[in-house]
């Protein structure tokens, strides 16, 4: 009988090893109730252990805008509906499917406890320690001395020169004034500068990892006062990015040698000025609510992408304005509920303003990308397929704001593509 046994576990153990389940570890290993498993894919997963022998597991990066899900809290919402909220908005995910009230969803896994041991069904290889780390920390991060900024009068050395204001009021000023400038003429050349290696921020602005911001919880006005912090934060870094893009790709050459025409530096121009309007919009609302942008730590995980796509204008484009501009689209409805819930609606008519801004952006990103891909002779959908998985971490995730997507231009045949299968079988 024993011999039948141990011939039984032995045939199991073969059959876990030929199929997509992956043993984690002991049981006994899983102390906290939140694990970070982290995934050769880069989709990392968050191993969820309320209690016992009940264990969950989902991706670790929250769907709204990657919250770090394994520091955030479980909760009972009653007859057995367990569910895990994001520590950055509070927007929650149910253990079993992965669904949240706010429409957004998340990715489960399988995960059973077998003689003592965890296993969990995915084709990553997954390991309890980082496989690898990000490069981006505070002490990475130029505060309001450290750059030095050329004077010329041309587009480039004012892009430079914003991007080395720390203040963001002032950035936003300057940058205002310089679209203002371009607009006009006053301003004609595109000129040359060397960018800084990443913008300013002011010395007093708590500049996380993202890993490591944890809002917590404080009711409605506390919640809804994080959301249009963390929307102020992005914004900030928007504006820099449309200034990073100009003055970095400032010199490209097309095949044929050309630069990139006029119409492409006017365009992120005016890209800039939207931000830097909804930056100040932003910052006027949360004044309105009794606080200030600076009041909360902020992350700079958007200017990762950056850095990952200084050297590469087509990758550029296509992560942080056709990846993460359009992602902003997606999320849009659900930023907006949050508002709408909470009957406020001086935000949410700022959230439907920016809403329509963005679409442009994405489609002056979408317009860009093929811009140069045809000056390449290359096929756009199957350039940006090749070149989303080299720079972007994980797989797009639904769902998607199909309408907003198609009114910038991106059908579906540029996303669908990049959803993990599972997500598509849905
Ligand atoms: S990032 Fe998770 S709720 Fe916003
Ligand atoms: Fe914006
Ligand atoms: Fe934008």
């Amino acid at each position: 009988m024993e011999s039948f046994e141990q011939d039984l576990v032995r045939a199991l153990r073969e059959v876990v090893s030929g199929s997509n389940w992956q043993c984690v570890g002991d049981k006994e290993k899983f102390r906290t109730r939140c694990t970070k498993l982290y995934s050769e894919s880069g989709e990392d997963i968050v191993l969820i252990h309320p209690e016992g022998d009940r264990f969950y597991a989902m991706d670790s990066a929250c769907p709204h805008e990657g919250g770090p899900l394994e520091l955030g809290d479980i909760e009972d919402l009653g007859k057995g509906n367990l569910v895990l909220s994001c520590p950055w908005h509070d927007f929650e995910f149910s253990l079993i499917d992965g669904s949240s009230s706010s429409g957004l969803q998340n990715q489960v896994y399988e995960v059973k406890v077998f003689d003592g041991k965890v296993y969990l069904k995915t084709q990553s290889t997954l390991s309890l320690t980082p496989l690898k780390t990000s490069s981006l920390h505070q002490s990475d991060m130029p505060s309001e001395s450290t750059q030095a900024c050329s004077l010329e009068n041309t587009l480039c050395s004012w892009a430079a020169k914003i991007l080395c204001t720390p203040d963001p009021e002032e950035k936003a000023t300057l940058t205002h004034q310089v679209q203002e400038l371009w607009n006009s003429g006053k301003i004609t050349e595109i000129g040359q500068s060397e960018p800084p290696a990443q913008p300013s921020r002011k010395a007093e602005l708590t500049v996380l990892h993202p890993g490591r911001i944890k809002r917590g919880k404080g009711g409605t006005l506390a919640s809804r006062i994080a959301l249009l912090h963390s929307l102020a934060n992005i914004e900030l870094w928007a504006m820099d990015l449309s200034w990073d893009i100009i003055v970095r790709f400032a010199t490209f050459q097309l095949p044929n040698g050309d630069r990139l025409p006029r119409e492409f530096f006017t365009d992120f121009v005016k890209v800039a000025g939207d931000e830097a309007k909804h930056y100040m919009l932003l910052q006027k609302r949360l004044v309105e609510l009794g606080c200030f942008f600076g009041a909360l730590p902020v992350h700079n995980g958007l200017w990762q992408s950056a850095a990952d796509t200084a050297h590469d204008l087509l990758a550029r484009l296509a992560i942080v304005h056709m990846v993460h501009e359009a992602r902003g689209l997606d999320i849009q409805p659900q930023t907006r509920n949050r508002f709408a819930t909470q009957g406020d609606e001086a935000s949410i008519k700022l959230i439907e303003i920016i809403y329509t801004d963005e679409i442009t952006h994405v489609a002056a990103g979408l317009k860009w990308f093929t811009y140069i891909c045809s000056k390449e002779n290359r096929d756009p959908v199957s350039t940006f397929h090749e070149l989303v998985p080299m720079y972007f971490k994980g797989y797009l995730k639904p769902p998607f704001n199909a309408a907003g997507r198609q009114s910038a231009g991106m059908t579906e045949e540029w996303y669908l593509p990049l959803v993990k299968p599972a997500h598509k079988e849905a």
